[in-house]
């Protein structure tokens, strides 16, 4: 079999919503019936909504915070809970995939977390499961394995080290698409996001920093890789340092084309050299190892 990687040129004109573009693999595009994003009010979410809106016919946009700004032709908008299973249950009638970053994204108390991210997260892959979804796209994080140092490079099978509830919570959502992938064949690609920013705001995302269009890229090559089981990978752009080996995730085809490096000078003379004994310093989840407990 013979495959051809198209040459991209500069004054290619090849619209946004080519695959080929997005992940540089002969890809067959792929447009869905009906897509579902939850988290859609906040900040990764306003991010993706005109983005993922290339790529289906209708976006059913979801959270349990309003919406900015108007809808436009083709989205839909479900305010819901994520700890409310039948309103979930609705969310997912018609999807062909979900892309679910709703949830708790900080260190918060257990209850919130216990709420929006476990009973959540169970609750869409239930949905899922009774709805006959095929694949999620899961918005995990690198707070998964925050207790590694930051002189270790890891890889997404090496042991979870959460650096605390929320990293926990995460880790939970992963084994959750695991089990459902085993037991359900529901596909799922868990991401777990550095730090995803208009441009690295400390020393530490220099490493971690995904850039929204390379955002943009992973979600779509998870959306549309030929097959996926259940893969973890780290979501970061082509930063020069990385604590994060994404050699086993290479099957989604997906191709970060932004750097945080065009960023570190500036960044550099304007922090202070770090303190080599903090824990935040020290550990690759920074300072979520410190953050909590709340009670
Ligand atoms: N932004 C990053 O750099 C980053 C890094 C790692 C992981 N992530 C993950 O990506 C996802 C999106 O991140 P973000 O930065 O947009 O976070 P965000 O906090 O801005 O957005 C999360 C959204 O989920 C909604 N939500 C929270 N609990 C909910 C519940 N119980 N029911 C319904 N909706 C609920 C919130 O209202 C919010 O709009 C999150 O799951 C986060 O954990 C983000």
């Amino acid at each position: 079999m013979t495959i051809v990687v198209r040459q991209l040129m500069p004054d290619d004109k090849t619209p946004a919503f080519d695959l080929n573009t997005m992940t540089g693999l002969p890809l067959t595009p792929l447009r869905f019936a009906r897509l579902l994003l939850t988290g859609a009010a906040g900040n990764l979410g306003r991010e993706l909504r005109p983005r993922l809106k290339k790529y289906c016919d209708a976006l059913r946009l979801s959270d349990r915070e309003p919406l900015a700004g108007d809808l436009v032709p083709g989205e839909e908008f479900v305010r819901a809970g994520l700890g409310d299973a039948a309103a979930v249950q609705a969310l997912a009638e018609g999807v062909a995939a979900i892309v679910h970053l709703g949830g708790v994204s900080t260190e918060r108390p257990w209850e919130q977390i216990l709420d929006g991210n476990i009973v959540g997260t169970y609750h869409l892959y239930e949905a899922a499961r009774r709805c006959g979804v095929g694949r999620i796209v899961f918005a995990s994080s690198n707070h998964v394995t925050g207790f590694y140092r930051q002189d270790e490079v890891i890889g997404p099978h090496d042991p979870v080290r959460p650096d605390g509830l929320y990293g926990l919570s995460k880790a939970f959502g992963e084994n959750l698409a695991q089990l459902y992938w085993d037991r359900h064949r529901i596909e799922t690609v868990s991401i777990r996001i550095g730090s995803s920013f208009p441009e690295p705001k400390d020393r530490r995302m220099l490493a971690t920093w995904l850039s929204f269009d390379d955002l943009e890229r992973l979600v779509v090559a998870a959306l549309t890789a030929p097959v996926v089981g259940h893969t973890v990978i780290y979501g970061m752009s082509d930063n020069a340092a990385t604590w994060w080996d994404n050699t086993t995730a290479r099957h989604l085809g997906y191709r970060a084309q932004d750097s945080s490096e065009r960023f570190r000078a500036a960044l550099e003379a304007r922090q202070p050299a770090p303190d080599r004994g903090d824990p935040a310093v020290i550990y690759q989840g920074g300072a979520f190892v410190r953050t909590g407990p709340f009670a």
